[in-house]
């Protein structure tokens, strides 16, 4: 079938190549010319591992086009997804919606036969309401069906998450929708995923609930792990006691310094913004996020505690900034709070993420940029693990050891043995287990 998708950002980008993969024509859309001109290089503005592949693959087989012209573009096709952005509003933590809105009445004005327009954004629920009525009164004269097509893509297995998920989620209303759904995501048929038929409400309420269920589920653990350090047990062991439990499973029970990235702490937010609006208020998501957001700066204490009670005048050196491993999207990663906190009270930070720095650079200033991981260990006195970067679990300790001014580490995210690690002549600080002295 043939697919125009509006947006290439992360969803958008990795929708439409992975739509090409499953054999459709598709073509992405966005008004950003110099994006688009990337794009048709085979450039991708994105880290995302195995993108470039997969766009490559199909921009050759000519599955695959890249334009800015949005009316040329949706004139023809079967179906029209939107994957615009829906980033916080300023001030209220409402989605906005001003992108997807402007794309719904673009796309109004250039249809030239019966479409079926998908949100592939998240969307507040009501939103799919309010697109009909748009396409209703720009287009009374033809048959534009409305369906809501969440995506529960993880920044870093993206391609993964798309091409074998858990289950896809259409909101559709009326059987053109469905048929047309149905055959966007035919291949999975193979793989028997299921396919959820809702109403429009339904579906996009599923991936606000998704995603603030596992925000919740973090910020337990994460709560836990912190009475865990009182009482002397090991969170790990507890999130694996906790996960053998079939009915809570083992994923997203890892305690880090808190979730951050371009989904959790918007989609949040923007349910409880929706509960709000109905005045049914949702009190543990409300928790959930002042909860994590105070974690963050609960970190900052941990290092400065680790450090002496002190950091003025003292160099550290932390590994990682990116929100997690395998991106590097910085946004509302737990690095933006802690690197701060740290240079207000005195200390000098050095930082290396492997993927992150060009992102970085211009959100934490004043960060001394390294190469590698060994250089920012350099006269430290102390190593910060703030993102768990496979590269990291492997460090020789030794080597470490013999360059840091104090040999004292902070695991943010547990990538190492306690035991190890002070057998190697490190203080050692972790999360939700038991610090230990150098051995
Ligand atoms: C998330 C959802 O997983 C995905 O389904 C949705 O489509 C988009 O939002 P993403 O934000 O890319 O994906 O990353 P994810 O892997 O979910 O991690 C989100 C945050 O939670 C990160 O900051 C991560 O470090 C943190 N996290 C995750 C934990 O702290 N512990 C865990 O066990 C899992």
């Amino acid at each position: 079938m043939r697919i125009a998708m509006i947006g290439t950002g992360y969803v958008g980008l990795v929708s439409g190549a992975c739509f090409a993969e499953f054999g459709h024509d598709v073509v992405c859309v966005d008004r950003d010319e110099a994006k688009i001109r990337m794009l048709r290089e085979g450039r991708i503005p994105i880290y995302e591992p195995g993108l470039d592949a997969l766009v490559q693959r199909h921009g050759e087989a000519g599955r695959l086009a890249f334009s800015t012209d949005l009316k040329g573009s949706v004139a023809d096709v079967d179906a029209v997804f939107i994957a615009v952005g829906t980033p916080t509003r300023r001030g209220d933590g409402h989605a906005d919606l001003t992108y997807v809105f402007s794309a719904a009445e673009e796309i109004a004005a250039a249809l030239t036969r019966p479409t079926v327009v998908v949100t592939k954004s998240t969307v507040p629920v009501g939103t799919g309401r309010k697109l009909q009525a748009i396409f209703r009164q720009h287009r009374p004269d033809l048959q534009v069906d409305i369906a809501s097509n969440p995506e529960f893509l993880r920044e870093g297995s993206a391609i993964e998450d798309f091409m074998r998920p858990d289950r896809v989620v259409c909101g559709v209303e009326g059987a053109r929708a469905r048929e047309v759904m149905e055959q966007a995501y035919r291949p999975l048929n193979l793989i028997e995923t299921p396919i959820l038929f809702t109403a429009l409400e339904t579906a996009e309420l599923i991936k606000y609930a998704t995603n603030s269920f596992l925000a919740t589920k973090i910020t337990f653990i994460n709560e836990l792990a912190d009475l865990c350090e009182r009482v002397g047990a090991d969170v790990q062991v507890v999130a694996k006691g906790m996960g053998l439990d079939g009915r809570i499973g083992r994923k997203f029970l890892h305690a880090g310094p808190g979730f951050g990235g371009s989904c959790f702490p918007k989609d949040t937010l923007a349910l409880i913004r929706t509960g709000e609006h109905h005045n049914s208020h949702l009190r543990i998501v409300e928790t959930v996020v002042s909860v994590n957001e105070g974690r963050k700066r609960r970190m900052v204490r941990k290092v400065v505690s680790a450090c002496g009670g002190v950091v003025e005048g003292k160099r550290i050196g932390v590994l990682g900034v990116t929100f997690k491993p395998n991106t590097d999207d910085m946004r509302d990663s737990p690095s933006l709070v802690i690197v701060p906190a740290l240079q207000a009270e005195g200390a000098e930070v050095l930082a290396f993420d492997p993927e992150g720095q060009r992102e970085a650079e211009r959100m934490l200033p004043d960060v001394t940029w390294c190469e590698d991981p060994y250089a920012v260990a350099e006269g430290a006195d102390a190593l910060v693990v703030i993102t768990e970067w496979n590269i990291f679990r492997g460090l020789d300790l030794d080597r470490l050891h013999a360059s840091m001014r104090t040999p004292c580490i902070v695991d943010l995210r547990n990538i190492f043995d306690p035991e190890t690690v002070a057998r190697a002549g490190f203080a050692y600080t972790s999360i939700g287990r038991p610090a230990v002295a150098a051995g």
